[in-house]
C-alpha cells in the first residue's frame, strides 16, 4: 500500500488542503479514460482520490442525471435544463466533494462548473454571469484548481463516440453538429478567458497514451510533485 501524501494547506483555500481537478470538453474526447488513467497516476503516488463525474456521483445526483439527460425529455426547457444540472451539483459538492477537500483528498471530476458555463451559459444563452452565480451556490464558492480541455474537432468526437459507445445517445447527443461547435468554441473561449489561470487545453486528437503523458505532467506540475 502506498503512503499517504501529506497535503499542505493553500492559501486559496485554507480551510480545505485538497485540490479539485476537473476534465472538462465536448463528446469523445476521453475525459472518462482519461480520469482512470489519472487516478491510478495519483494513487500510485500516495494520495488519495475521489472520481466523480457530473451530472451524478450521488444517489439523488444519479437519478436527477437521468431525467436531465433521458433522450425521451426532449420537451425539456433550456431552464429546467440548467437548474437540474445545478441541483446535481449542489447534492454532489455538499455529499463528496466539499469533505473530500477538507480531508486532503485529490479529487478528481468529469465534467463540472465549466460545463454549465459552455452549454448552458454560452450556447443555451443563459450567459456567463447568471452560471458563474448558480455555480457559486451549488459549489459553495469552490473551484477548481486546474481544469483541463480535452480539445478536438467535432467530426472526430463524435465518430468515436459512434463507433465506441454506439448506445450512448442522450439528450445533448442529440443535437446538431452545430450545437456542438459552438460547445467546442465556448469552451475555448472559456480557457482563452482565464481570469483564476486554472485552465489547460490538451490536443485529444491523439492517442489516449499521448494524452495520458500530458495530462499528468500539468497534474504533477499542478501538485509540485517535480
Ligand atoms: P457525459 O457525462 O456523457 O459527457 O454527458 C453529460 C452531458 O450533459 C453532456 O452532453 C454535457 C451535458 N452537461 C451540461 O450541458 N451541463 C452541465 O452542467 C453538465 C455537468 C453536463
Amino acid at each position: 500500500m502506498p503512503k499517504t501524501k501529506t497535503i499542505h494547506k493553500k492559501d486559496s483555500r485554507p480551510n480545505a488542503p485538497g485540490w479539485l481537478i476537473t476534465l472538462e470538453g465536448g463528446e469523445g474526447g476521453g475525459k472518462t479514460t482519461q480520469v482512470v488513467r489519472l487516478r491510478d497516476k495519483l494513487t500510485q503516488a500516495g494520495f488519495q482520490v475521489v472520481t466523480l463525474r457530473e451530472p451524478g456521483g450521488t444517489v439523488i445526483s444519479e437519478q436527477i442525471r437521468k431525467v436531465v439527460l433521458s433522450a425521451k425529455n426532449v420537451g425539456m426547457a433550456f431552464t429546467t435544463e440548467v437548474l437540474l444540472f445545478q441541483a446535481a451539483r449542489a447534492q454532489i459538492y455538499r455529499e463528496i466533494v466539499l469533505p473530500s477537500l477538507k480531508a486532503g483528498k485529490v479529487v478528481l471530476m468529469d465534467r463540472s462548473h465549466d460545463s454549465s458555463s459552455a452549454y448552458q451559459g454560452l450556447v443555451r444563452g443563459f450567459g456567463l454571469k447568471l452560471i458563474e452565480q448558480l455555480n457559486n451556490i451549488s459549489t459553495q464558492n469552490t473551484y477548481p484548481d486546474l481544469t483541463i480541455l480535452l480539445d478536438l474537432p467535432v467530426e472526430v468526437g463524435l465518430d468515436r463516440v459512434a463507433k465506441n459507445r454506439p448506445e450512448k445517445v442522450d439528450r445533448l447527443d442529440m443535437e446538431a453538429k452545430d450545437f456542438h461547435q459552438k460547445v467546442r468554441q465556448a469552451y475555448l473561449d472559456l480557457a482563452a478567458n482565464d481570469k483564476q489561470g486554472r485552465w489547460q487545453v490538451v490536443d485529444a486528437s491523439r492517442g489516449i497514451d499521448e494524452i495520458a503523458d500530458d495530462l499528468w505532467r500539468l497534474v504533477a506540475k499542478k501538485l509540485k510533485l517535480e
